[in-house]
């Protein structure tokens, strides 16, 4: 099994490994005629019906897989290539995984307004993106940069706030935080390589979309 990573034919599709986008991502591929093999913990997935392999990675770090073209694809949320400042060729916007960047408090918090956040800190794994929006706000808050599991960290007291995604809002909910600004709004997008030198077409016409 291992030899097919290397041959170089075969195209690669970055896709989140878990998460909000793995089950669409998976779905969008198979919609458009892809079989993949039932995923037995494995992060390479290899398309019974074509030369593609799926690479199953955490959603950051997609766009340097595409951008150095080790995947030739890549399925990610606009928040995501945001985030790491990363610009890469947008193939097609997908219309699912559609979020918000949102900071979002505790319920029963004071904070109101941006101008509340000052002084305060605020968890979050998206610490450029809201760099930028405290610069744009004038307000000066201590980021604190986190991984992952941001939702814990008001009740945990690391944070008065947090800076992260909603899609059905139902992990906010989970820990009592509600949304009060929304920094950006997001969906996935198919990706290209700018580096990929395998014919690109070949997959785009498999998938119907050139
Ligand atoms: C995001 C975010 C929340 C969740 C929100 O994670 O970090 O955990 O989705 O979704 P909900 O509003 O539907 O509950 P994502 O899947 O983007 O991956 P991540 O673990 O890399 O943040
Ligand atoms: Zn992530």
């Amino acid at each position: 099994m291992m030899h097919i990573i290397y041959e170089p034919e075969r195209q690669r599709i970055a896709i989140q490994k878990s998460g909000r986008l793995h089950k669409a991502s998976m779905d969008f591929l198979s919609a458009r005629g892809l079989i993949f093999p039932p995923n037995e913990r494995s992060l390479i997935l290899p398309c019974k019906n074509s030369d593609i392999d799926l690479l199953l990675l955490r959603d950051d770090d997609i766009p340097e897989y595409v951008r150095s073209g080790v995947a030739d694809f890549g399925i990610v949320g606009e928040n995501v290539l945001a985030e790491k400042g990363i610009e890469l060729p947008v193939i097609k916007k997908l219309d699912f995984g559609r979020c918000k960047l949102v900071i979002a408090i505790p319920s029963d918090s004071r904070i109101k307004t941006p101008e509340d956040l000052e002084g305060k800190r605020i968890a979050t794994s998206y610490p450029k993106l809201l760099a930028k929006y405290l610069a744009k706000q004038g307000v000066e808050a201590s980021i604190v940069a986190i991984s992952g599991s941001t939702e814990i960290a008001p009740e945990l007291d690391l944070a008065d706030a947090i800076c992260d995604l909603v899609q059905t809002g139902s992990t906010l909910k989970a820990h009592d935080l509600v949304p009060l600004f929304v920094i950006m709004e997001s969906q996935a997008v198919l990706v290209e390589s700018p580096k990929s030198k395998v014919a690109k077409d070949r997959f785009l016409s498999l998938i119907n979309l050139r």
